[in-house]
């Protein structure tokens, strides 16, 4: 309580907090950033066709990462399940894909392991960076 007080009767402070909470959502990385990271994390570049052949397959589950995201991923795609709208995934069709690196995190993740029962490899997210990458309207 003292210092929520503190920092509303101090203009400075409330002006620093107003500036932090602005900068909170903002970029952090890009696609291209991402691809290289996750390159280097797996000590090969990523492949774009062999991206698209991971990105298009079921893995001998139910879904691929198509089932969501379409093929390609360039326009909106539909939840396989509550068919609530996505975003498109590649780059050049979404100006916010992979700009947020705990955003990516956490869908890799999530996404992941809905489709393949595990988390995907660095190898694998480079795979699929580089395939996304090279698609252009
Ligand atoms: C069951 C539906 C579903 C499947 C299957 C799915 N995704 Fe997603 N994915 C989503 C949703 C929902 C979002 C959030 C999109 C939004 O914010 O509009 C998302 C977002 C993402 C993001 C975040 C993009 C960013 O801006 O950083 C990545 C990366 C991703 N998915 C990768 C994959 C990969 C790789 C697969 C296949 C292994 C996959 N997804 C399969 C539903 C799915």
């Amino acid at each position: 309580m003292m210092l929520t007080r503190h920092l509303i009767l101090n203009p400075a402070a409330a002006l620093l907090l107003a500036t932090a909470a602005m900068a909170a959502p903002a970029a952090d990385t890009s696609a291209g950033t991402q691809l290289e990271y996750w390159s280097a994390q797996a000590g090969a570049p990523g492949q774009a066709a062999r991206g698209q052949a991971f990105f298009t397959s079921r893995h001998g589950g139910e879904w691929s990462c198509s089932s969501c995201h379409g093929t390609p991923p360039i326009r909106e795609g539909r939840h396989a399940t509550t068919d609530k709208s996505i975003n498109p995934l590649a780059p050049a069709f979404n100006p916010r894909s992979f700009t947020d690196s705990a955003r990516s995190d956490k869908w890799f993740r999530r996404n992941c392991k809905d489709v393949l029962n595990r988390e995907c490899s660095a190898g694998e997210k480079a795979d699929v960076l580089a395939y996304l990458l090279q698609l252009k309207p």
